[in-house]
């Protein structure tokens, strides 16, 4: 008799192994293998199986050739759920047999977005069926009813076996599934229990294949970790089409939605929410949001400019310089990358600001993570400012990159980032050397630094 392959499986990575380990050789978890039934038909790799095949009926047994496909007009009606931002994240609407993954950690609002969501396709004329294995249909109703989202083209199930809910969705065929969530959902022939990686990456898959097969758009939620990871495996993200994280931070209660992934537009882009009595509400004016409450002449904060995908939002960088023991001082960085604020603080030592016996503390105001470099000057202004105690002044604006040498380099999209300050009523830009043929923006003086001793003396020179 054929001995079965595999019978312990790593709970964080989906690692198999013949024998029980206690360390993960892949991903290095402790105490994370757990017995998992064997692989035989119709478990495990059956999903995988199938997807190997082919994706969907309609695709074609062979290669054709593209202009082809483009003159028989290929191109798909996108899915709008009028939910702005929502929409304008996955690149202007869901396609039709997509898979979406909606990450964030529980609590942050993915039920309630989901629910507006698909309340909101309802009333633009496509059928929703919410599948909830979390909540009572009851519940949900509830819900439904408070953030006013009640149309007759929006369906609900209170169920986890994925396969009642694919059996019952038959006979009313909607243009979008929603599954709440991938972690609750099961396929009784895997054996293990929901949420385990096995479960989820058996789910998903089967979703795949429902999706592509069907032309349905299926929108899943899946809870992430306090570290941040998707709770499972890491490989759901390689099998659906678009993933979105939903980030939420307590004060302001703003929620930031962003694309992560996208087959089918960039990635990149970001929404912002807020959690009111009435469900999510989208901020309109994102800049402006976040810049609300801001003390302009206190020491220690800074105004820059930042693209997020393809907006302009103006973002508070704050940074608080304190006294500490030379060899064991903080450093914290919340919304930047950690790696670069030690590279600021190396470069501003320097530069004539030492700080190696300070604790230094940076935050970006709102939740929001900058990830361009473009902000580097900022933050550097911001802990320069917080170490002399002098405000810059409420009216900068401040835009560079730095280098390892101290000096500061140029910004891409500088015009878009102009014209945001301008429209928020700053009057002066702190950038760096223009190149020629560029014009300031009416209302605003620019002024340039090609060093940070330079950048630095414009903004806190008496
Ligand atoms: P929920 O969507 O259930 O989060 P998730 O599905 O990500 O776990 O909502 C989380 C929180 O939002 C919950 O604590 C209550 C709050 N909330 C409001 O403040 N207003 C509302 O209108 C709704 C529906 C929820
Ligand atoms: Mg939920």
């Amino acid at each position: 008799m054929a001995r079965p392959r595999v019978t312990f499986e790593c709970t964080a990575c989906g690692h198999r192994s013949v024998k029980w380990l206690g360390k993960c050789p892949d991903c290095s978890a402790w105490n994370s293998f757990v017995e998992a039934l064997p692989v035989t038909e119709g478990t495990g790799k059956s999903g995988a199986r199938a997807a190997g095949a082919r994706v969907s009926e309609d695709a074609p047994a062979r290669p054709v050739p593209i202009t082809q496909l483009v003159a028989e007009g290929v191109e798909e009606q996108r899915l709008l759920s009028g939910v702005g931002e929502f929409d304008r994240i996955l690149g202007g609407g869901l396609v039709p047999g997509s898979v979406t993954l909606i990450g964030g950690e529980p609590g942050v609002g993915k039920s309630t977005l989901l629910l507006q969501v698909a309340a909101g396709l309802g009333k633009n004329g496509h059928k929703v069926v919410y599948a909830s294995g979390e909540e009572s249909v009851a519940q949900v109703r509830d819900r439904a009813v408070r953030l006013d989202g009640l149309t007759d083209l929006l369906f609900l199930q209170s169920e986890t076996e994925l396969d009642r809910v694919l059996d019952g969705i038959k006979g009313i065929e909607p243009a979008v599934l929603v599954v709440d969530s991938v972690q609750t959902a099961f396929v009784p022939d895997v054996g293990s229990t929901p949420g385990s990686v096995s479960q989820v990456r058996e789910v998903a898959a089967r979703l795949v294949l429902h999706a592509k097969g069907t032309g349905r758009a299926v929108l899943l939620v899946g809870h992430v970790t306090k570290q941040g990871e998707m709770a499972g495996p890491r490989t759901l993200e390689h099998i659906v089409d678009a993933v979105i994280y939903f980030e939420g931070s307590a004060n302001p209660p703003f929620r930031v939605l962003r694309g992560q992934k996208n087959r089918f537009g960039s990635t990149g882009e970001l929404g912002l929410f807020e959690m009111t009595g009435e469900g999510l509400k989208e901020i309109t004016e994102p800049s402006a949001a976040l810049l609300e409450g801001r003390s302009e002449n206190r020491p220690g904060t800074v105004v820059t400019a930042c693209m997020e995908g393809s907006r302009c939002l103006l973002l508070e960088v704050q940074a608080l310089v304190a006294p500490g023991f030379p060899g064991s001082v903080r450093r914290t960085a919340l919304g930047i990358d950690p790696g670069r604020l030690a590279m600021l603080v190396a470069v501003l030592g320097k530069a004539d600001h030492p700080l190696h016996d300070k604790e230094v503390y940076v935050n970006v105001v709102g939740g929001v993570r900058i990830s361009e470099t473009a902000a580097d000057l900022a933050v550097a202004a911001a802990v320069v400012s917080s170490l002399l105690s002098r405000a810059p002044g409420g009216d900068w604006v401040v835009l560079g990159e730095i280098g390892l040498t101290g000096e500061v380099r140029s910004v891409p999209r500088l015009d878009q980032r102009l014209a945001e300050a301008v429209r928020h009523g700053f009057k002066r830009a702190l950038v760096p050397t223009i190149p020629r043929g560029v014009e300031a923006p009416a209302g605003i003086q620019l002024v340039e630094a090609r060093t940070v001793e330079e950048a630095m003396g414009a903004l806190f020179a008496r």
